[in-house]
């Protein structure tokens, strides 16, 4: 039996009877404790530790400055320079010739308005639960609502941006461990596209919507887990199939909802990029564990690959945009409910599942064993969907609403 459901309701009669803020110190280490508490291999949860450790406690990730993170990878120095990874190779050809120059190929003269309703930056299903925030005794006005859907935006894209930035680091890391030159190569230009993309979100927070947000603490713990972790795979499938999978998953829902023409522009080119992106992932990863790992090692990247899954769902409950705006009147257990259970996050939950699990299950981290627990999660759903190197631009682009539909169904089914 889950002893969390029969904790719960005790655990919420205490805490009913604090002052709010004592109430939200205590949500947050009980957060914080259950982030780790909820993983189920003991070897992935002390890998994950120090990265826990440093976002969670410490809010390094909320630094004036910057954080300094060790990553120890080894460098594969190449002395065969043959052709090894042909696939790989068209990869950067195709890269090469697709480059582009958000200096020129987007019109940053565009006006945006991110108060104008008419023009919906993230598009019109709310991410913020305004029924059931009232539901809660909060009642905002026209005004504020728009004023909280443009601070949400801000924070999202914030969000991306600093996604692009850990791809870009992890991204350099990867090309210089990653054993084959083809790669490499490859690698070379991904490091230019997450400069690109850097750039190209940080123009629009800063010149269009003229706000931003630091960086989510539990996204901080992934990236600075992956940025510290030395095993090349472990980088790759945590940069190229989780974040940037997740990445593409929110992209092409944003991509298809906005009403802004400069934020869509942007969001196209950037979901090219990442489509190569993801493809070389599920191309080094493939090779790589089904070559050259023992069960063992392989094993321990199934349940990584799960535990980080488990993670992205549940942990995105933009605690920055709480802070601001309702800390001193709702408690921080209640915004977490609510957040999760809003449309637009059950959607993009949706979709970056859709756009994984094929992923996974592709490079071989699918196994028999690990059926039963993505069947539990409601996961098993999303299996046999097109993987990322069968995926066209085209099927990236298109209004992917009639199969996010489905695919919550029948997650919803399984659950
Ligand atoms: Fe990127
Ligand atoms: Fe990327």
């Amino acid at each position: 039996m889950d002893n969390s459901k029969i904790a719960r309701p005790r655990l919420e009669r205490m805490l009913n009877g604090m002052p709010l803020k004592m109430q939200n110190k205590v949500t947050q280490v009980l957060e914080n404790i259950s982030l780790v508490a909820e993983i189920r291999d003991p070897k992935v949860g002390i890998s994950m530790l120090p990265s826990a450790y440093r976002g969670l406690w410490q809010k390094k990730g909320k630094s004036e400055d910057g954080v300094l993170m060790k990553s120890g990878h080894p460098v594969h120095f190449d002395l065969n320079y043959g052709s090894d990874f042909p696939e790989m190779y068209d990869l950067y050809r195709r890269a090469v010739a697709n480059q582009w120059d958000g200096e020129w190929q987007l019109d940053w003269s565009t006006q945006v308005d991110p108060m104008n309703p008419e023009v919906p930056i993230l598009g019109s299903t709310p991410f913020i639960p305004f029924d059931d925030l009232e539901a809660e005794g909060i009642k905002l006005s026209a005004r504020e609502k728009q004023e909280l859907t443009y601070h949400f935006s801000a924070w999202m894209l914030s969000q991306f941006m600093h996604g692009e930035q850990g791809a870009l680091y992890a991204s350099a890391q990867c090309t210089e461990s990653v054993k084959w030159v083809d790669a490499k190569l490859y690698g070379a230009t991904q490091v230019m596209d997450e400069g690109r993309h850097l750039e190209v979100f940080l123009r629009y927070l800063e010149t269009k919507l003229e706000r931003m947000y630091k960086v989510n603490d539990n996204l901080f713990v992934i990236i600075d887990d992956l940025l510290t972790d030395s095993r090349w795979d472990i980088k790759f499938l945590g940069m190229q199939i989780m974040v940037e999978g997740l990445a593409l998953g929110a992209f092409s829902t944003m991509y298809n909802q906005t009403g802004e023409p400069l934020l869509k522009n942007l969001l196209r080119y950037v979901i090219q990029d990442e489509a190569r992106h993801v493809h070389y992932g599920v191309l080094a990863l493939r090779e790589h564990f089904t070559k050259n790992l023992s069960g063992t090692e392989l094993r321990e990247r199934e349940d990584w690959a799960f535990e980080v899954a488990m993670l992205m769902r549940n942990r995105f409950f933009a605690h920055e945009i709480y802070d601001e705006w309702f800390a001193h009147k709702l408690s921080r257990a209640t915004w977490n409910r609510l957040m999760s259970e809003s449309p637009a996050m059950t959607k993009f939950r949706s979709i970056m599942f859709q756009r994984l699990v094929p992923n996974l299950q592709y490079i071989g981290l699918l196994s028999p064993r690990m059926e039963s627990y993505y069947e539990k999660a409601g996961l098993m759903a999303y299996v046999g969907g097109k993987n990322a190197s069968e995926l066209t631009e085209q099927d990236l682009l298109r209004d992917n609403d009639k199969l996010a539909e489905q695919a919550m169904k029948d997650a919803r089914n399984a659950a």
